[in-house]
This record gives C-alpha cells, structure tokens and sequence, in this order.
C-alpha cells in the first residue's frame, strides 16, 4: 500500500516537473519595433547616445537614435536585438537612459517591464511617457492565448500552430496519465477489498467450525471486532 502512493506521488511529482521545465526552456524575445524620444536630456553640442537596460543585463546601445521627434522604426533582426528575453513570467526593472562621459546618466524612464504587458494578439506593446520616450515592443511568445484570443493568426503563423499543438499534446498525455494513475489505484483498492473479503469470510468460516466448542467454554466468536 504504502509503496503504491509513493509510486504514484513520484510519478505525479515528475509530470509537474516535466510541465514546469517546459515553462521555463520557453524563453520569450523581446525586440524594439520603433522609438521616439521627446528630448535629447541637453547634451552640450554632442550628439546622444541612447541605450536601453534591464537591471544586472547588458547596455543595448541604440546606434541610430540621434535626434528626439523622429520616430526610428527597427526591423527586429538589428545587430544589437533583441533587446532582453523573459525566462518566466516575472517582470524586470528595464529602461530607456542617456549615456553620458562626466556626469552620470540621464534616465528617460524606467519601469517594471513585464510579460503581462504584452496583451495585443499581434505581440505589440506600446510603452509611452509624456515628453520623454515612446517605444514600442514586441513579444509574440509573451502573448498568454495568441491562437485562441485570434484563429486568423494561427493559420497564418506555421510556428505558432505548432507551439499550440505540442500543449494539446502535453496537456492530454498529462490528463491521460492522471486517469491511468486514478484507474491503476481504483484497481488496487478494488482487488485488496476483495482479497480482505475473502480472507474475512475464510477466518469466520474457521470460527464457525470452533464454535460449538466455544460456546462450551463461554467465549464469543470475538463480537464486534471483526
Ligand atoms: C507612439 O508610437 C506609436 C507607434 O509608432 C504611435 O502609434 C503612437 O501614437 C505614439 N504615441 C505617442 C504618445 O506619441
């Protein structure tokens, strides 16, 4: 009995593993689609040099990005993309700053950049702050249901029907093995019922043959504890 359960909690204990790993293996791009800064943050005659970070990451330099009210528009595939990657679901202290030599750098915003931001079923999301930056991003694998929320896009990304596919196929081998694993205990209850059946009804089959004698020495064929 006991190293039944304990079978069956490894087993279930190795599934949710084998779930999480998925988790965690599918990391998501995040790449610039487009900026625009509304202020150069006054550098004296030089020329800016605008770099976006996310906390204990490398500075990404926007090379291009020289001027503010010119909307600079990336194609994603950029020397210098993508700009960071989400490992989970846990957000990241990023930001857009001005690198400076003497003094240090100005910061055009920075904010807690998070998976959830990206809600838009093409990947998009547009991160804008008053007079200083206005980008866009894009995530396509952020996207919680992209091929649910939006079936017109799943016939046309090959990749992503694919992506879908293998969490059907995950999520019914999981549910196929949990009713395997309730089927097999069903099972075993069943059969160590009715073996303890049998074994009772030889036990009291053995003090019906003694009890004639027992009634002579005024002993109960045990009362209530069988
Ligand atoms: C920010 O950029 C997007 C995309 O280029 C544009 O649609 C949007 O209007 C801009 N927002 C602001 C506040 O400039």
């Amino acid at each position: 009995m006991r190293r039944g359960f304990n079978y069956r909690v490894s087993l279930l204990l190795f599934l949710s593993y084998i779930t999480c790993f998925r988790e965690v293996v599918s990391t998501a791009v995040v790449t610039l689609q487009s900026v625009e800064i509304f202020t150069t943050h006054e550098f004296i005659g030089s020329d800016p040099t605008v770099y976006f970070n996310c906390k204990g990451e490398e500075k990404i330099i926007l090379p291009d990005l020289k001027k503010a009210h010119v909307l600079y528009a990336y194609k994603g595939q950029e020397s210098w993309q993508p700009l960071t990657e989400f490992p989970s679901n846990k957000c990241k202290r990023c930001g857009f700053y001005a690198k400076h030599t003497i003094k240090s750098d100005d910061v055009f915003s920075e904010w807690e950049f998070c998976p959830s931001d990206f809600t838009r079923p093409d990947g998009k999301y547009i991160y804008s702050i008053d007079n200083e930056v206005n980008a866009t991003f894009i995530c396509e694998e952020c996207v919680p249901h992209p091929h649910i929320a939006d079936p017109d896009q799943a016939s046309k990304s090959k990749d992503g029907g694919h992506g879908l596919h293998w969490v059907i196929v995950a999520l019914i081998s999981i549910l196929a093995s949990i009713l395997v694993i309730f089927g097999l205990a069903a099972a075993y209850k069943f059969w160590q019922k009715k073996k303890r059946q049998k074994e009772q009804a030889r036990f009291l089959k053995l003090f019906e043959d003694t009890d004639d004698i027992e009634d002579e020495l005024g002993i109960g064929p045990l009362g209530g504890s069988v």
